[in-house]
């Protein structure tokens, strides 16, 4: 994965080089600088003597003593005054100085604090971004796994109006226990407002078999809902009254006990076959309450192009032949069709170069859900087409996981960026796109 984005100490960080935000001596300071030259020890300090300071925007290196690293890499941020001062130009440089000296000295991998945006007070969004954006403009051309270390979260900041609107989608949509996360409407709340109301809900996700109309959207009337003892379903104030129905539902009814008193001697023929007449009592009795797939389409396959298919008349070869295509498969032929090179294709999905030969060359690669979403990401992909690419992984986007959601506003709003993507999920502690 390309970029990266992690919370950690710097001083930590196993990478192949660390830039440290100096200032113009190179002789330590606070902040990062201090943290770097005490993890390090004196001998960094005497190599820093030697190279006779750092111009701002300027890089120099040199060993990494007893950091877990092979070098660090010094650059002097600038200095925020106003922004007319040439603050983002020499920013610019920093990173991209530091990446052409890491790339001279033949590093792999490199971890960068976010420069500037401590005491020389530099605006932590704008920084955020030209970094992002200087990383990636760098790695265009070049390999190299790059990680953005962020020491502080409230050091991360991000574009705080798409965050904002972020935020606002996932409170409408993500759904965690049975609450709907920032509207107060609780399970509860939600059926009496359900039974009573008809009015439109947002889509609720599957949280106990009594809402399995609700999957389809429907607001069922009260009516419509009984339950085992008659009396339509009032929603369950509490847990007490909804386990002691599950309860009932497994309880077996007072006839079996006065048969089983009956016939003790025939008890195993009685258990045995009672129990089957029971099961199949409840369920006709759960498919009368409950009206599920009919039978015959739980039976049958849904073929590629959507045709109702009997599977249960096809032998495993014939329906091994009909299996739709997979992931590598659909993603090939999505580069293809756009006239794309490989690395046009995995740059854009923030997947680095290894990991893409391994999709290609490995027979039996199966990517991980973020990964799917990275590409379908690149391939800028509309929320129907991502579904349909991310289930050729195995994979559905579902509302109850934040980074789904959050990958579904992105696509929803056109905005293809995996960077961007990236920012919003490390900041709501999600996974990132591309690994
Ligand atoms: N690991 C990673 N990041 C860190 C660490 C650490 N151990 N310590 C601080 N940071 C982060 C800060 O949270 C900030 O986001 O590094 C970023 C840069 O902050 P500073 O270290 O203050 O660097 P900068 O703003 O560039 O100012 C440089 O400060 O430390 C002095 O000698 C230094 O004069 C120079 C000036």
């Amino acid at each position: 994965m390309p970029i990266r984005i992690i919370r950690d100490d710097i001083t930590k960080v196993q990478c192949d080089a660390i830039v440290n935000a100096a200032n113009k001596t190179l002789l330590g300071g606070g902040g990062v600088d201090g943290a770097i030259h005490k993890a390090a020890g004196i001998g960094l300090f005497f190599d820093c003597l030697k190279l006779r300071g750092c111009k701002v925007g300027e890089a120099k290196i040199t060993p990494a003593h007893k950091l877990p690293c092979k070098y660090v890499i010094h650059t002097v941020g600038p200095k925020w005054k106003d922004g007319n001062h040439n603050e983002e130009e020499q920013l610019v440089s920093c990173y991209t100085n530091s990446l052409l000296l890491a790339k001279e000295n033949n590093c792999e991998s490199v971890a960068f604090p976010l420069i500037s945006t401590g005491v020389y007070k530099f605006p932590k969004e704008q920084a955020l971004l030209i970094a992002i954006k200087t990383i990636k403009a760098f790695l265009a051309d070049n390999d190299m796994d790059v990680i953005v270390v962020v020491y502080d979260k409230s050091d991360f900041q991000i574009d705080i109006d798409m965050q904002d609107d972020v935020e606002k989608y996932i409170n409408e949509h993500y759904w965690f226990s049975g609450k709907i996360i920032g509207s107060g409407l609780g399970l509860s709340d939600y059926r009496d407002h359900r039974m009573g109301d008809t009015a439109e809900l947002p889509p609720i996700h599957k949280y106990s078999p009594f809402d399995r109309e609700i999957d389809s959207g429907k607001i069922l009337p009260k009516e419509s809902f009984p339950t085992p003892w008659g009396k339509p379903a009032l929603g369950y104030k509490s847990r007490r009254k909804k386990r002691s129905y599950a309860r009932r539902l497994r309880r077996k009814p007072d006839s079996l006990k006065r048969a089983q008193r009956i016939g003790s001697e025939h008890s195993c023929h009685i258990n045995t076959d009672t129990s089957i007449e029971i099961k199949q009592r409840n369920q006709e009795d759960l498919s009368k309450w409950f009206p599920s797939e009919p039978l015959e389409r739980r039976k049958s396959g849904i073929d590629g192009c959507g045709q109702i298919r009997d599977i249960s008349r096809l032998t495993i070869e014939e329906q091994l032949k009909n299996i739709d295509a997979g992931f590598k498969e659909t993603l090939f032929k999505k580069i293809d069709e756009r006239g794309w090179t490989d690395p046009q294709c995995y740059k854009k999905a923030n997947v680095d170069k290894k990991l893409f030969s391994k999709i290609r060359c490995e027979e039996n690669y199966h990517p991980s859900k973020t990964t799917a979403l990275a590409f379908a990401v690149a391939l800028e992909l509309n929320l129907e087409d991502t579904k349909k690419f991310i289930a050729t992984a195995g994979y559905t986007l579902t509302h109850s996981s934040k980074l789904d959601l959050i990958v579904e506003y992105y696509i929803i709003k056109e905005q293809f960026d995996v960077d961007v993507i990236n920012m919003t999920l490390f900041k709501y502690d999600q996974k990132l796109l591309g690994y």
